[in-house]
């Protein structure tokens, strides 16, 4: 017996040195971390447990008879992180690069089937070249089975991805298709043709950082949903994420112990400067309303006019939509439409309750945001609200003009509870725009046209600029005080 418990010994040892010393020498001189060494990061200290580490490939293609690492390339498991059951698959560079062929497939299909059945969410670390080129079609073929498992979990388990390395071609609809991404500044990039390929056909020459580096993907594409410096970095962030979302779409997100006590937030009071036009910060108000520092901003950098994040009211998880006067006037456009519309829905699907803080001008008008669909994109975020089953809430802090008033949680699309502030403007448009449509005849045969704009504009916001017309329809349940918020939220 004790000869068999040697070879075992022996053959976890092979498996557990991946591609060997050499390589992972190479794989930490480019300042990442092996696939193993990511595991132990995440989970929680001890609780991992290692399935298919003998897994080897089946092909004899192109001498790979005489190379069948065990496991395959990719590390698959589950454990715990804070206490939580999590599934986990890391690629393993060191071993042919990390591609995906039928075993290795199979490992992740395998991984992702035990989630779904027990109901816990799935983690995927991403280090690839790709498609095994010596497997052909059956690599592609893994891939797909993938993609159709990524798509059955949608909404019923979540689903975080990190990319930790390369990750081209078809390999980057897997991590699409997961509810977050994850990326780690100057060592990962994503890309669906890569900058030779690009050269060739549109002649331009960029380099895989411009092209799919981080930055690029969580200021331009939005692919990326956060962005870290380094890969320890990235392992704590996807903790943190998994501490506001439920296991599955049947639980509630795990809450924290909190003791009520003096909900008063007089700061809040003086966040809105006295001229309309003036921006602030709305995440100045998050901060102001939700527990201590509990706001996780999503998508920080990508379509700032809209702030999205997690926070927790007392000890509650729950998701924030919020205007942003600070960028471009805190306007819908096609980017923040789309951004606002996916966070909504993972919110819904994941039952976590949605709090809106309301300022906006309306939707963004030109020729760029209609040719790109602002029509279709702002219905996706309009959808998105309608739909959604989870408790909802709006605070209206400033301006709720147009059909953005519509679109942003308000009573007529199901919200629950509408606050609005003191400050609000709750209009079909912004007053000067106003008078000068409905008084054009009027202030073109004044004999002082501009002292005529102004008293008509005066007018309009006289009466529209204010949060009672939409109160004494009860549009807006309450109009509270800011220092109140914090309170009547909890209470809602
Ligand atoms: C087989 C691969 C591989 C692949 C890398 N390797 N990618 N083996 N299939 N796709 C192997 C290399 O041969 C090498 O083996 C080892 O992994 C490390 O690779 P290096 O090139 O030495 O590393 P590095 O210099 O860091 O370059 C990494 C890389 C490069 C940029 C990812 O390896 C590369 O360009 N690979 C090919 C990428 C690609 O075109 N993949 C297919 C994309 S299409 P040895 O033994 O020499 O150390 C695709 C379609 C998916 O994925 C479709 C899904 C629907």
């Amino acid at each position: 017996m004790q000869d068999k418990i040697n070879e075992l010994e022996s053959k976890i040892e092979s498996a557990q040195l991946g591609g060997g010393e050499k390589r992972i020498e190479a794989q930490h001189a480019k300042n990442k971390l092996t696939a193993r060494e990511r595991i132990h990061f995440l989970m929680d200290e001890g609780s991992f447990e290692e399935i298919g580490m003998f897994v080897t490939h089946r092909s004899s293609n192109f001498g790979l008879e005489n190379n069948k690492p065990l496991g395959d390339g990719v590390v698959t498991g589950y454990g715990n992180i804070n206490g939580r059951l999590t599934y986990v698959f890391a690629q393993d560079f060191t071993v042919m690069g990390g591609s995906l062929a039928e075993a290795h497939a199979e490992k992740i299909v395998k991984i992702m089937d035990l989630a779904m059945k027990n109901g816990a969410p799935l983690i995927g670390l991403n280090d690839s070249g790709g498609a095994r080129i010596q497997e052909g079609v059956v690599s592609l073929g893994g891939y797909a089975d993938i993609f159709y498992r990524n798509t059955l979990a949608s909404g019923v388990i979540p689903q975080l991805s990190a990319i930790m390395g390369p990750c081209a071609g078809g390999a980057v609809y897997s991590p699409a298709l997961t509810d977050f991404i994850s990326m780690v500044e100057n060592t990962s990039y994503m890309f669906v043709t890569g900058p030779n390929v690009v050269k060739t056909v549109t002649h331009e020459e960029v380099t895989s950082e411009e092209l799919g580096g981080a930055s690029t993907h969580s200021t331009k594409s939005g692919v990326t949903h956060f962005t870290y410096a380094n890969e320890i970095e990235c392992i704590n962030g996807l903790k943190k994420l998994l501490s506001y979302v439920p296991q599955n779409c049947e639980e509630d997100a795990p809450s924290v112990h909190y003791t009520a006590g003096d909900e008063k937030r007089e700061n809040l009071n003086s966040i809105i400067p006295d001229n309309p036009n003036q921006p602030y910060d709305i995440r100045e108000v998050i901060s102001g309303t939700v527990d201590g520092d509990t706001f996780h901003e999503v998508h920080k950098d990508y379509a700032e006019n809209i702030v999205v994040g997690f926070a927790r009211m007392a000890g509650k998880s729950i998701g924030i939509v919020a205007n942003q006067p600070a960028f471009l006037a805190g306007v819908l456009d096609n980017n923040s439409s789309k951004k606002g519309a996916r966070f909504v829905r993972f919110c819904d699907a994941f039952n976590i309750p949605l709090l809106v803080f309301e300022d906006v001008p309306g939707f963004l008008p030109g020729t760029d945001q209609e040719w790109n669909a602002i029509i279709t994109n702002g219905a996706k975020l309009l959808y998105a609200f309608s739909e959604a089953t989870v408790p909802r809430i709006t605070v209206i802090t400033r301006k709720a003009y147009g059909g953005a008033y519509d679109v942003m949680n308000s009573k007529h699309i199901g919200a629950d509870m509408n606050f609005a502030w003191p400050s609000s403007e709750i209009a079909v448009m912004g007053a000067k725009g106003a008078a000068e449509i409905i008084f054009k005849k009027e202030i073109k045969e004044a004999a002082d046209s501009e002292a005529k704009l102004k008293e008509k504009e005066a007018e309009y916001a006289e009466m529209f600029a204010n949060p009672y017309n939409a109160a004494a329809r009860g549009y807006v349940d309450e109009v509270i005080r800011p220092d109140q918020t914090r309170e009547k939220l909890i209470k809602a």
